[in-house]
């Protein structure tokens, strides 16, 4: 590691070497704001988390009062918002109350849109704004199956949603209003988990994918992309042997902090944590400052042919 990191504790699978090699969390903060900033990018693509470590989201008195598992209607995960229809899911609130939540994860959707326009100015004309999500429940204890528990370590890929190569950038804040940090497993750099992956991963098919989508089982087209990052997602989950024996570290982030990554190359996991908030962003391949480290082209170069 090349900082000491006040967030980063318990134990970590990497031999030193590893570590001396590769740091997957960046610590940001006061003291080093400037001389990171030119390398915002950089360090993003290339696959680091960066931890913005005093930079957090202040909920208001008022807005404290929804933190609080019961906000959530216990069905979802999370709860959901949609920032162009200004359209909250997942959630048991009415009235005033669920017209406080929008507006909280509103005011998160806005500052954190202004974060990414400040640290990568060239993304701007062509980032596009996900959801927001609100994790009101502990982690612990949530998953519901396999492919579906995030304790797991894996790379985000959407089963019904086909992105075609598209990236996935998330910003992620902690606000536990108890100290209680979101705690993270980080692994081992796309390519390697890609390496050890792909050779499981069975033929695309045209016509399979053809059939889920007149299914109304996937919103468009599955691509090759698409079917071989699923892959890698569920392989990855599925592989108990590898879950135990792969490098990783361990990060706690604090409440107050707020963490950036794209969720497609950075293979993580959650831990335990209650209270976070994540916007998602996508981006086209091409607007990349290097496309080459995309998943998609790292794919490309490793299975010889063009997948989207
Ligand atoms: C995930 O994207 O796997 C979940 C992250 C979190 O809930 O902290
Ligand atoms: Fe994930």
């Amino acid at each position: 590691m090349t900082d000491t990191l006040p967030g980063h504790a318990g134990p970590t699978r990497m031999s030193d070497a590893a570590h001396d090699q590769w740091t997957p969390v960046i610590r940001w903060d006061k003291r080093n704001a400037l001389g990171l900033r030119d390398r915002a990018v950089d360090l993003l693509e290339a696959g680091h988390v960066l931890w913005l470590a005093d930079h957090g989201f202040a909920p208001t008195l008022a807005e404290r009062s929804l933190l609080t598992p019961a906000t959530s209607d216990g069905r979802a995960k999370n709860i959901s918002f949609d920032v162009k229809r200004a359209l909250v899911s997942g959630s048991a609130l009415q009235g005033d109350a669920l017209a406080a939540l929008g507006a909280m994860l509103a005011r998160f959707a806005h500052e954190s849109l202004t974060l990414v326009h400040g640290l990568f100015p060239d993304y701007n004309s062509h980032i596009e704004q996900g959801l927001v999500s609100f994790r009101p429940v502990g982690v612990e204890g949530r998953a519901s199956s396999v492919r579906k528990d995030d304790t797991r370590l894996h790379v985000d890929a959407f089963t019904s949603r086909p992105n075609r190569g598209r990236r996935i950038l998330r910003v992620f804040t902690n606000l536990n209003p108890h100290g209680v940090p979101r705690v993270w497993h980080v692994g081992e750099p796309f390519e390697t988990y890609a390496q050890h992956f792909l050779p499981t991963i069975g033929r695309y098919s045209p016509l399979a994918a053809r059939c889920l989508q007149r299914l109304h089982l996937t919103k468009s087209l599955r691509s090759e992309y698409d079917h071989l990052m699923l892959g890698l997602h569920d392989h990855g989950k599925m592989d108990e042997d590898w879950q135990r024996t792969t490098d990783y570290s361990r990060f706690e982030f604090p409440p107050g902090s707020t963490w950036i990554c794209y969720s497609d190359q950075v293979l993580h996991a959650v831990l335990s944590g209650q209270y976070m908030m994540e916007q998602t962003y996508y981006l086209p391949v091409a607007a990349m400052a290097w496309p080459e480290r995309s998943p998609l082209k790292v794919l490309e170069r490793l299975k010889g042919h063009a997948l989207t």
